[in-house]
């Protein structure tokens, strides 16, 4: 009997452990890179060839630093991977869906449904409060903010340290101030992927330990794939994997 009972416990340990192990191994593809690569043309019109066949896979909560030289690319790296550009050659599906299959009408869905966007330069509406600027995201399927992603959004300002400047316009906020509010912004609609450019590039260092915490609980708490580009190893330490973009390929 005594055996019977520790053999059935030992059964449900091993159900447990194996269904845990098919968890943590078996984790989806969200973003598929199959040999990228971009050229820009320079104002004499000869080519400058910035990215030379790049190929990534991004599995459902990863979290992946792109590092590298100023202007190796890891702008347009982003830019491609969040369908706001297109490569000049290649493949990049998205959730299992090839992008270039895609209308404008249906990457703007897309974008505005799944993806975060932390842009190096903020982008705030200058005419637009600072929860107003957040709220902005929300806005594409009713035109109007729901009181849900009001709360959410006052929620996320707190938690940023932004809470006292809610009605304030950009020009009242400093270049750091700003900077988090493009990243409340690019949180908004709780995307499933966050593609976030040095993020944490115009921070002190108490606010960008702040910003990379926040980052990273999103990443670890609510599943979201995160992929940043950044300049800050201490940022890109706390991804799990870091690729380094040199010479239009990633490097080890
Ligand atoms: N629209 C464009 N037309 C021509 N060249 C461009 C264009 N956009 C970017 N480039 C060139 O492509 C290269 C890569 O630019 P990118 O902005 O991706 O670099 P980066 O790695 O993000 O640099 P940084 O770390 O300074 O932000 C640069 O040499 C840049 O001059
Ligand atoms: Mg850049």
């Amino acid at each position: 009997m005594v055996f019977l009972l520790l053999e059935v416990f030992l059964f449900s340990q091993l159900a447990q452990y194996r269904s845990v192990w098919r968890m943590a191994t078996n984790k989806d593809v969200v973003l598929k890179l199959e040999e990228i690569h971009k050229q820009y043309e320079s104002a004499d019109r000869s080519p400058v060839e910035v990215l030379k066949g790049v190929s990534l896979t991004v599995k459902r909560g990863d979290s992946i630093a792109i590092v590298g030289p100023s202007g190796c690319g890891k702008s347009t790296l982003l830019n491609i991977l969040g369908s706001l550009d297109s490569p000049t050659s290649g493949n990049i599906q998205l959730d299992g869906q090839e992008l270039a299959n895609l209308s404008e009408q249906e990457l703007a869905a897309v974008r505005n449904k799944k993806i975060g966007f932390i842009f190096q330069s903020h982008h705030l509406l200058p005419q637009c409060s600072i929860l107003e600027n957040v709220l902005i995201p929300t806005l594409a399927e009713k035109g109007k903010a729901s009181l849900d992603a009001v709360k959410r959004a006052k929620q996320l300002l707190e938690s940023s340290g932004l809470e006292h400047r809610l009605t304030h316009r950009p020009f009242q906020l400093s270049g750091g101030e700003c900077q988090r509010v493009a990243v409340v912004r690019a949180l908004i609609n709780q995307p499933s992927l966050i593609l976030a450019d040095e993020p944490t590039g115009a921070l002190d260092h108490s606010n960008a330990e702040t910003m990379t915490e926040l980052l990273v609980k999103l990443n670890r708490e609510d599943q979201a794939t995160l992929i940043v580009v950044t300049h800050s190893m201490e940022l890109a330490a706390k991804m799990e994997t870091t690729y380094k973009l040199q010479n239009g390929i990633f490097s080890s």
